[in-house]
């Protein structure tokens, strides 16, 4: 098969469609012929050479795929999937690639009203999204949702899927126009982070209480920012570090106001935590897909063996939502 190999760590042009050996489906795991996989910030720092795949995950960038169960591997036969069976699916890596070996347990059924390539832009964001706001934030209808980087194919998911269900959504984002493609989204009220500080719109689009969730991809720069922007009981979820891995932390603020700072990765988490994100995904995110309450945002669709063009793409920011990738 073919894959796009990060031949050294680099910038865009280190990416090359490149002749590699099948993968083989271990335990567990399924084959499936890829259809189209989808761009993430993450293959961009992989390429760079900052985010090494872990243990055991392919060498080839790509977080997500569609396409169709081509063999099913050991231990698979009462998976629920057959051969032929159209599905997306979460990854480790792998997805830049004709081909890719995946834990049953991260397959998804493409949902219905959406077409096999546009499915590729919506495990990654599904999954991100779901675990991180509702899961481990537990985002309530009627609460506030601050989202960072609304433009983004986290923050486009982000935004209808809270507004969705029944939160109140602010969104960050670098231009008026992405603040107009986050209001089209369900955003109630948009922030230009390069004009307005941030913490001083949140209080006053929320009557001075706060958000109760913010969704974060900067890190150490939005530390003291994000803290000072949260409500009583107010939960912060870093996903990002696009600002730095350090910044300062306001305990006092934490105590005062009962607040909680979480950091998670998702492509790093054990199976089985990643089948039961995937599960939760299925039950409640796919119904609001399927519906048209979460439309999946793509940006573009290119070839697959031009990666290199999408990365450019995401690294300049100019896009919204996703840019995927099909064979
Ligand atoms: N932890 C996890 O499990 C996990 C999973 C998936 C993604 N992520 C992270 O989530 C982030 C988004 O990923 P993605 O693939 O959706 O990337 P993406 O589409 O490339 O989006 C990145 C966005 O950041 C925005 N941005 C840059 N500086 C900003 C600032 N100061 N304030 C607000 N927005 C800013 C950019 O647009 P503008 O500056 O033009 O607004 C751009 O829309 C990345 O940091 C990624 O690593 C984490």
């Amino acid at each position: 098969m073919h894959a796009i190999l990060i031949t050294e760590p680099g910038p865009a042009d280190v990416l090359a469609w490149t002749e590699v050996p099948d993968p083989v489906p271990g335990e567990g795991e399924v084959l499936v012929d890829v259809a189209a996989t989808a761009a993430n910030r993450a293959d961009v720092n992989q390429r760079q050479g900052n985010y090494p795949p872990p243990p055991g995950a392919s060498e080839y960038p790509g977080l997500e795929c569609s396409g169709h169960v081509a063999a099913l591997g050991p231990g698979t036969g009462d998976s629920g999937w057959s051969v032929g069976d159209p599905v997306c699916a979460l990854l480790s890596g792998g997805g830049y690639a004709e081909r890719v070996a995946v834990p049953a347990g991260q397959l998804l059924p493409v949902p219905r009203g959406v077409d096999l390539v546009t499915a590729a832009a919506l495990p990654e964001a599904a999954c991100t999204v779901w675990s991180n706001v509702f899961m481990t934030a537990g985002l309530r209808s009627g609460e506030t949702l601050l989202v960072h980087g609304g433009g983004s194919g986290i923050g486009t998911f982000a935004i209808q899927l809270a507004h969705a269900r029944g939160a109140r959504v602010v969104a960050t984002a670098g231009s008026a126009e992405k603040l107009d493609r986050c209001r089209e989204l369900g955003a109630d009220a948009g922030i230009d982070y390069h004009r307005e500080r941030f913490p001083d719109r949140v209080k006053e689009e929320t009557g001075g209480a706060g958000a109760d969730v913010v969704l974060d991809i900067m890190g150490g720069s939005y530390l003291a920012d994000n803290v000072r922007s949260l409500n009583v009981g107010g939960r912060l979820v870093i996903i990002g570090l696009m600002g730095g891995r350090s910044g300062e932390l306001d305990l006092g603020r934490l105590l005062v106001k009962r607040l909680s700072v979480h950091a998670t990765t998702l492509r790093s988490r054990p199976l089985e935590e990643k089948a039961a994100i995937v599960a939760g995904v299925a039950e409640h995110v796919w119904p609001l897909v399927a519906d048209g309450s979460v439309r999946p945002i793509v940006d573009r669709t290119l070839p697959l063996a031009r990666a290199a063009e999408a990365h450019s793409i995401m690294e300049s920011s100019a896009h919204v939502g996703k840019i995927v990738l099909t064979r």
